[in-house]
């Protein structure tokens, strides 16, 4: 398995093997990844090979400072985090409510790594006027500091030296991407990203989604969409159009954990969209 940093609702890392195996071993320059969020294609893309060198981004600017960290400065990196999550002992909710108000005027990368790691289904959250509002989770004290220490040390040596960091929205991230470059594209679910408590930093819609993938086979870029899935014959989200020429492929994200607990037992399938 590739080394990961830390866990993200949403995260591809079960589903990476599926989604790279769609390759059929084709190699590329650089691999792009505009929606990173745990980074997870590119950590597996990088592990199996798939490109000499990477570009890996998100449009939430605390992310793309902590990848810029891992991967330039692992060792600080770690110490932040250990004396956050040591300084938590003897009230442990307490704690993480004065880091998340700390992190509302201080968004530091080890604060919003201790933050995820204790969040609710490491699954964050923001409010309408843009702050990160998760709750903890009580059963949980956060990964131990050795642990985020090995990970940051795996990612690094695995990424240093041939990953540039992004921060931005996707397409301006996407602007020099061309042939010989592989892009994969994560964007986040129509439906939520919008309203209140929404899972990602901003929202997206799906025909600037279109326009852009359009542009990028256009200018000789692979593409790699997960764009829509469905639970029970249920889809997620209208497909992309036609006219992009893309094959639309099910991959087995295995069962629903939501038709579960309503007592059916439901596969999810995640769509991928392939323009090679
Ligand atoms: C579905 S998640 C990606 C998860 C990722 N594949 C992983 O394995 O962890 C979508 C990510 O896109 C980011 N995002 C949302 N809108 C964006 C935009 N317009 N441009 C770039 N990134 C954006 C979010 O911050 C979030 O991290």
């Amino acid at each position: 398995m590739p080394p990961h940093l830390f866990a993200y609702q949403g995260s591809k890392r079960r589903l990476a093997p599926q989604i790279l195996a769609a390759l059929e071993g084709r190699r590329y320059r650089r691999m792009l990844e505009p929606f990173g969020g745990s980074a997870a294609m590119t950590l597996a893309a990088a592990e199996a090979g798939v490109a000499d060198r990477f570009v890996l981004g998100d449009g939430y600017g605390p992310i793309a400072a902590l990848w810029r960290q891992a991967l330039t400065e692992p060792a600080a990196l770690a110490d932040a985090y250990a004396a956050i999550w040591q300084a938590q002992r003897s009230d442990p909710a307490a704690h993480y409510y004065a880091e998340r108000e700390l992190y509302w005027s201080d968004p530091e990368p080890a604060r919003l790594l201790y933050l995820l790691a204790r969040a609710v289904k490491n699954a964050p959250r923001w409010s309408s006027d843009g702050r990160f509002n998760q709750s903890p989770d009580h059963r949980r004290r956060g990964v131990h500091p050795d642990k985020v220490r090995a990970a940051a040390h795996a990612v690094a040596d695995l990424l240093a030296g041939r990953c540039e960091v992004r921060e931005g929205d996707f397409a301006a991230q996407l602007a020099d991407a061309g042939s010989g470059d592989v892009v994969y594209l994560d964007p986040p679910y129509v439906g939520t990203s919008t309203g209140r408590d929404r899972r990602y930093a901003s929202g997206l819609d799906s025909e600037r989604l279109a326009a852009e993938v359009a542009s990028l086979r256009a200018r000789g870029a692979a593409v790699l969409i997960s764009y829509d899935g469905e639970t029970g014959g249920r889809s997620y989200a209208p497909p992309l159009p036609e006219s992009l020429r893309l094959e639309r492929r099910l991959l087995d994200a295995g069962r629903s954990s939501q038709a579960t607990l309503l007592g059916r037992d439901e596969r999810t399938l995640e769509a991928l969209y392939l323009g090679l």
